[in-house]
């Protein structure tokens, strides 16, 4: 996503005993180290749905259904699998296009909200939770989806979003396609991520601070700010990975996709005619198995 967070790493081998006697460290420390060692990409989506939807970079869903629509000829036979479908944007809008769609998430609260939304248009979709690294689909889908960073490239290990499209590769049938959008490596080469991420912010959407893009991984690290639907404050550091079109290529190549196409994304308005620069924020994938 644009949007980022994360917890801070915290060593927990060190046996209780062990800090007690020596440290002093005291139990109740301990206990509050242990909830702050989930990932970023689940503190960050543990309660903040409402608030996602009114993210500047959430309002482009009909454009981006449009493409896919294109894409998939307009054939509603089409079985569409949403990875990282978060509050159900795009399972929603294609449904009501007349879509069978199955949206997956790690977080039961985007899950939640994406059932609600749903539920409030009569839309009967099936959402559930998994995580993308271990998905439990073989050869059923005909297309599948990964919007707006939805799971990869998240991930705190290149192995884990490697992980993902393995797993998306496996739920495709034969001559599936694979449509997402990721960040575009070349981006932060010529660009500063901070002001890009901070310029389109309204009041109450996350902000991001420190930002400090590491050229030996391609990771952008940063703090960032983030109101829940609560109203809870919380800061988060977070860090992503920006893939250059090369190494997208060759992942998917490894995974026996016969064609790969990359193109510049812009919110909203996907196209095949748009050729991907160092300008553009996200990349488009569009890969067949
Ligand atoms: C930036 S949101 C994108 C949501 C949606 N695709 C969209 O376009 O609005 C990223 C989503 O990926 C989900 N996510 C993160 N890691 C995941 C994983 N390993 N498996 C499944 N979903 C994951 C998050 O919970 C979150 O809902």
């Amino acid at each position: 996503m644009r949007a980022t967070s994360k917890s801070v790493a915290v060593g927990g081998t060190t046996a209780p005993t062990f800090r007690r006697l020596y440290f002093h460290v005291p139990k109740l420390n301990l206990k509050r180290r242990a909830t702050h060692m989930k990932p970023w990409y689940e503190e960050l989506f543990k309660n903040y749905g409402m608030k996602y939807d009114n993210e500047s970079f959430t309002q482009g869903t009909r454009g981006e259904c449009d493409f896919i629509e294109k894409e998939i000829a307009h054939n509603k036979k089409t079985k569409i699998l949403d990875i990282g479908c978060g509050t159900g944007r795009h399972a929603i809008e294609l449904t009501q296009r007349g879509y069978t769609v199955v949206g997956i998430d790690l977080s039961e609260s985007q899950l939640q909200r994406a059932k609600a939304k749903a539920a409030a248009q009569n839309l009967q979709i099936v959402f559930q939770r998994h995580d993308a690294r271990n998905l439990p689909f073989l050869h059923e889908f005909d297309l599948a989806i990964m919007l707006c960073e939805g799971a990869f490239p998240l991930m705190e290990t290149d192995e884990m979003n490697f992980q993902i499209l393995q797993n998306v590769a496996q739920a495709l049938k034969p001559n599936g396609k694979l449509i997402f959008t990721t960040l575009n490596g070349l981006f932060p080469l010529f660009h500063s991520v901070k002001e890009f991420l901070n310029v389109e912010t309204k009041v109450g959407n996350a902000t991001y601070g420190q930002n400090t893009f590491d050229l030996m991984t391609f990771r952008d690290h940063n703090v960032t700010s983030v109101e829940d639907d609560t109203g809870k404050k919380q800061e988060l550091q977070c860090n992503e990975r920006y893939y250059v079109p090369s190494e997208i290529t060759w992942l998917l190549k490894t995974l026996n996709f016969k064609t790969i196409d990359i193109f510049g994304a812009k919110l909203g308005a996907f196209s095949r005619s748009d050729k991907l620069s160092t300008a553009d924020f996200e990349m488009l994938v569009i890969a067949t198995n």
